[in-house]
């Protein structure tokens, strides 16, 4: 079977810490020009919902690797027409030698690693986004070890994410933080808190969790390392949009959060951002938040899956 990257867990620890050195490497030598990895093969890149980080990070990133990046979005294919996913992706695995993709149930990603043959990469689910988590992580590695990207570095750190805890990044940064050792702490109203599939999936591999929840956010922020939070309104629960708000409101991450937290505590944001209702405008602009760099860090972390997951499959034969 072609190694993909559906789930956090898709990879050890000990090999996610094999990517964050080998991101750590491309970053620190990306103004060399490519690294032909990729040798010319064609990756799809395939949206089903929208993006502007996703798709530069992976667009770039790809060409980067000596690779030739094709962005589609699933509107202007057959797909949108009827034309099955199993087929969509028998096609794909003809054409492609990769593919990532956007999209909305997790099922469906894993339908196209089924049906393709070719590495898949999610490029965020309704239920996962790992290629985020994986960013935050080395993220984080870089800011507590002083940009040496030490995994150790984060061991025992206190990360507490506000908010919708029961949405794709909150569930992806509990696999990820535990599989670096990482105290995370989901805090947000009660009838957001993250739902069973959290325990199914930790209860699929051999992963200890490191995640509570808790619905109180000073409680939650007291000596925290990271206050991070994602949008109220994820992508495909527009209709729910006034009523979110209303209920997440107490869980904007603003300075009174800060106050209680560890004093060289960041501020992370997956983003996009909605500076004034998740995170106050204050947070955004702050010394503290550190999202401009998260964010650029998409581009080298992804850049070292891809190329982890090329010289896995060749290792494998495929
Ligand atoms: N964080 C993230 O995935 O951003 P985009 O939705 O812009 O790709
Ligand atoms: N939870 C957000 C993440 C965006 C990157 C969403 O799914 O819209």
């Amino acid at each position: 079977m072609v190694r993909s990257f559906l789930k956090d867990t898709d990879f050890t620890p000990l090999e996610a810490a094999e990517i964050f050195e080998l991101a750590a490497r491309y970053k620190a030598t990306r103004s060399a020009g490519i690294i032909d990895v990729l040798n010319s093969q064609s990756w799809g890149v395939l949206f089903y919902k929208k993006s502007t980080r996703t798709r530069l990070s992976f667009e770039a990133g790809l060409y980067e690797l000596g690779g030739h990046p094709m962005v589609m979005y699933a509107d202007d294919l057959q797909i949108s027409r009827g034309e099955t996913i199993e087929d969509t992706a028998r096609i794909m695995g003809r054409f492609l030698h990769g593919l990532v993709i956007r999209t909305f149930g997790q099922d469906i990603v894993e339908k196209f690693a089924k049906y393709s043959g070719i590495p898949v990469v999610n490029a965020l689910t309704d239920l996962l986004h790992p290629c985020q988590s994986y960013t935050d992580m080395f993220t984080m590695t870089e800011f507590f070890s002083q940009g040496k990207a030490n995994p150790e570095s984060i061991k025992g750190k206190k990360f507490v994410f506000y908010g919708d805890t029961a949405c794709n990044m909150a569930y992806s940064l509990a696999l990820a933080g535990a599989m670096f050792g990482v105290e995370v702490v989901l805090c947000g109203p009660e009838e957001f808190r993250p739902a069973p599939i959290l325990d199914e999936l930790f209860s699929e591999v051999n992963l200890t969790p490191t995640w509570s929840f808790t619905s109180d956010p000073i409680e939650a922020a007291r000596g925290a390392n990271v206050l991070y939070t994602d949008v109220w309104v994820s992508m495909g629960k527009e209709e729910e949009k006034a009523q979110r708000i209303k209920t997440m409101s107490p869980y904007q991450v603003n300075m009174d959060l800060f106050k209680v937290a560890d004093r060289g505590a960041y501020f992370m944001h997956c983003l996009p951002a909605h500076a004034g209702e998740e995170v106050s405008q204050e947070v955004l602009d702050s010394p503290r938040s550190i999202v401009f760099d998260q964010a650029e860090n998409r581009l080298h972390v992804q850049k070292a899956i891809v190329s982890y997951l090329v010289k896995k499959n060749r290792q494998l034969g495929k």
